[in-house]
């Protein structure tokens, strides 16, 4: 049977190889240091106890506390060089070689996609884009657009006034005026911008919308010209075999003036949901601009003829892409944006 110091010895060894042996900061070895060598630690109370062993077991205790201490000395020593060189390679695991962490990127919003794209296309055609402001004269809105005074869509329910003459502009088709008072002929511009109505939101109205507005002016310009212009539009915005009609209708700032309507990007125009089985949808109003109109910003009325064309972005979006609901563009739904 051994002598109970030795057995504390050896329990007093066991701990500390493991424990040394587990450390890996220069911090946690000091604290084993402390805890096993220190002025308080176990190798004092060790040998503290010794005097007080029966003498016959003294030497033999004392020798075995001197074995224990170097042992620990040394079990430390090794522990503190150890964990000094693991600094360094600790280090070296950071690879420059993997890839890095990518940010996550917003995009561009798939309307701004659509009014990109359309103004891509009228550039290619020689038009410049033209813009206007939100907030607008009734002079913009309404009456150099020919709409008289009576008319339905200027009272409270189609129009937001901020006061009896100023507005939210309801239509882009104020660019057309704007541009007219600034430049002469030849005009060619698209204007795309939001536009306001006191609407009911739906899958179909939105009280904040978008449009693209056209304009052009010089002389003998036709409708065959705007027929020419919208049908391109079309194939490029759609497809190459899409068909394009024009159907009849009024305009106060347009004569003659058209619904324009495409064959049904869902389908192709055999019919189907998208477009209520009739193979169309409509992509916007157009027309020959009102003599009236070019009397109001100063235009020689008998030199110069020109078309307008005005379109819903929206619409022209869901249409392209298929989106059923106008008012996902509008929820900042991450999982209905990150499809664009
Ligand atoms: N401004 C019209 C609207 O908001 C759309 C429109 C129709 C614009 C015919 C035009 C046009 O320039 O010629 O309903």
């Amino acid at each position: 049977m051994q002598p109970p110091v030795t057995d504390q010895v050896e329990r007093i060894a066991t701990e500390a190889r493991s424990l040394l042996a587990q450390a890996d900061t220069p911090d946690e070895v000091e604290q084993l240091r402390i805890q096993y060598l220190g002025r308080k630690g176990f190798l004092s109370d060790l040998f503290a106890s010794i005097p007080e062993l029966p003498p016959d077991v003294r030497p033999s205790a004392g020798q075995a506390a001197n074995r224990l201490k170097a042992e620990l000395t040394e079990l430390v020593e090794q522990a503190a060089a150890r964990v000094a060189q693991a600094r360094p390679v600790s280090a070296a695991r950071f690879d420059p070689t993997l890839p890095g962490r990518r940010p996550t990127l917003g995009h561009i919003h798939p309307l701004s996609l659509i009014i990109e794209e359309i103004c891509d296309i009228f550039r290619t055609l020689g038009f410049s884009v033209a813009e206007g402001p939100e907030v607008e004269l009734d002079w913009y809105n309404f009456d150099a657009l020919n709409i008289p005074p009576n008319h339905p869509s200027r009272d409270d329910f189609d129009t937001f006034y901020v006061t009896d003459r100023v507005l939210l502009r309801s239509q882009t088709s104020t660019v057309q005026i704007r541009t007219m008072e600034k430049t002469r002929p030849p005009v060619r511009i698209i204007a795309p911008g939001r536009c306001f109505r006191p609407e009911t939101e739906d899958a179909r109205h939105a009280a904040v919308f978008h449009q693209v507005e056209g304009l052009m002016v010089d002389e003998g310009v036709s409708f065959g010209d705007l027929k020419a212009v919208l049908h391109m539009f079309a194939r490029e915005m759609f497809s190459k075999d899409v068909q394009v009609r024009f159907r009849p209708s009024f305009f106060p700032f347009t004569e003659p003036s058209a619904e324009v309507d495409c064959t049904c990007p869902a389908c192709g125009g055999s019919g189907c949901g998208t477009c209520s089985y009739s193979g169309w949808v409509e992509i916007g109003g157009a027309g020959m601009v009102d003599p009236n109109v070019f009397d109001a910003v100063g235009y020689d009325k008998e030199k110069y003829t020109g078309f307008a064309f005005g379109m819903g972005v929206e619409r022209i979006a869901m249409r392209k892409y298929g989106v059923k609901d106008l008012r996902l563009f509008y929820q900042g739904d991450i999982r209905f944006l990150q499809q664009f």
